[in-house]
């Protein structure tokens, strides 16, 4: 196991003039065992960060770490590391068994210790009465699982997911969520899971790197992250539905940008902000409430069983509380 660290990690592609730089500047520490998400929209960089740190891609500036050796120039064989990736690309011709074994048989493992590697593994992931079939014969969630049995036989110092579950269906995603939790917490090695799915980053995480256009916005638990988002962007991406954002809001300074939480506004019979309300969408445990404050959008959220209003009607809402409510500039979108 090792710690990773990233000290102001830059990637360009292409050289001169006309180079692309597509990370600006990452520095983060990340402990020994410690569970990281990188979480942004597509485009920001995660791939990226995640190829440089197993050697798949040059880094262009900065250093990178595992454990307290400087990899940068390291080829990604000699740096022990397992990735898994969303096409996880199983051999098709062989079973489970051999799928998982096979990476260790090239590298002239024991047969008795690859046996022993695998049917651990094999236990852990809930295959062992799969390992004589053939991934064909298996469903997505469990292929997917044959794959993350293949990098945890290597036993590596450090484990990269890029995108390991956007294959699978809601429900499926959801309980390999929950294996891959397990699996973290018997083996706590240091992991690094890619996502753009704010959700599987807030549940998986122990901290989490938000990324935007190659910049790290905010470093932090999903406590932190949601309760003190570092900029505009971070309030907006975490969190479902997202943060109202207001330039307008009564009371509110000018250069300032308010943001509260749809579920932090309650509504009240007198006071508060009034809003003129424009649909209502009914969710089950919840309905969301679309309407203008100020000619600006805002979403409150409602829970089922409270008195809801209708489209046209005007209702009265307010923070449930002073905590709830962020400020951030509204030139740099920074916290205030
Ligand atoms: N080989 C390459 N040459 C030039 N630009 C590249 C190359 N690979 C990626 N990029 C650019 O680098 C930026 C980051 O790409 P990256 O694949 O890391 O994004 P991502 O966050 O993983 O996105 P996604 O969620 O879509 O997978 C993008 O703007 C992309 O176009
Ligand atoms: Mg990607």
């Amino acid at each position: 196991m090792a710690s990773i660290t990233l000290k102001n990690i830059v990637k360009r592609y292409g050289r001169g003039p006309s180079a692309n730089q597509v990370i600006h500047g990452v520095n983060a520490e990340i402990k020994d065992g410690e569970f990281i998400v990188i979480v942004g929209p597509s485009g920001c960089g995660k791939s990226t960060l995640l190829r440089m740190v197993a050697g798949l891609e040059e880094i262009s500036g900065g250093e990178l770490l595992i454990g307290d050796k400087v990899v940068n120039t390291m080829e990604p064989a000699q740096r022990d590391i397992a990735m898994v990736f969303q096409n996880y690309a199983l051999y098709p011709h062989m079973t489970n068994y051999e799928n998982m074994a096979y990476g260790l048989k090239i590298a002239k493992v024991a047969p008795e210790e690859i046996r022993r590697r695998v049917d651990k593994a094999a236990k852990i992931l809930e295959l062992s009465h799969l390992l004589e079939r053939k991934p064909r014969e298996l469903s997505g969630g469990q292929r997917q699982r044959v794959a993350m049995g293949r990098a945890i036989v290597r036993q590596p110092k450090v484990f990269l997911f890029d995108e390991p579950l956007s294959n699978l269906d809601a429900k499926l995603r959801g309980q390999t969520r929950i294996e891959i939790q397990k699996l973290h917490a018997e083996l706590g090695i240091t992991s690094l899971f890619v996502t753009h799915d704010q959700v599987e980053a807030m549940t998986l995480a122990q901290r989490m790197i938000v990324m935007n256009g190659g910049v790290m916005e905010q470093f932090g638990t999903p406590e932190e992250v949601y309760h003190t988002p570092a900029s505009t962007f971070v309030a907006s991406f975490i969190g479902s539905p997202p943060m109202n954002l207001l330039k307008n809001a009564p009371g509110s300074m000018p250069g300032r940008i308010l943001g509260i939480r749809p579920e932090h506004l309650q509504v009240v019979t007198e006071g508060g902000w009034e809003i003129q309300v424009d649909t209502v969408e009914m969710l089950g445990a919840e309905r969301l409430v679309y309407g203008t404050l100020n000619g600006e959008a805002m979403t409150i959220r409602i829970d089922e069983g409270a008195p809801f209003p209708r489209a046209g009607e005007s209702i009265r809402v307010q923070p449930s509380g002073e905590q709830r409510l962020h400020w951030f500039d509204a030139s740099s979108g920074k916290r205030i």
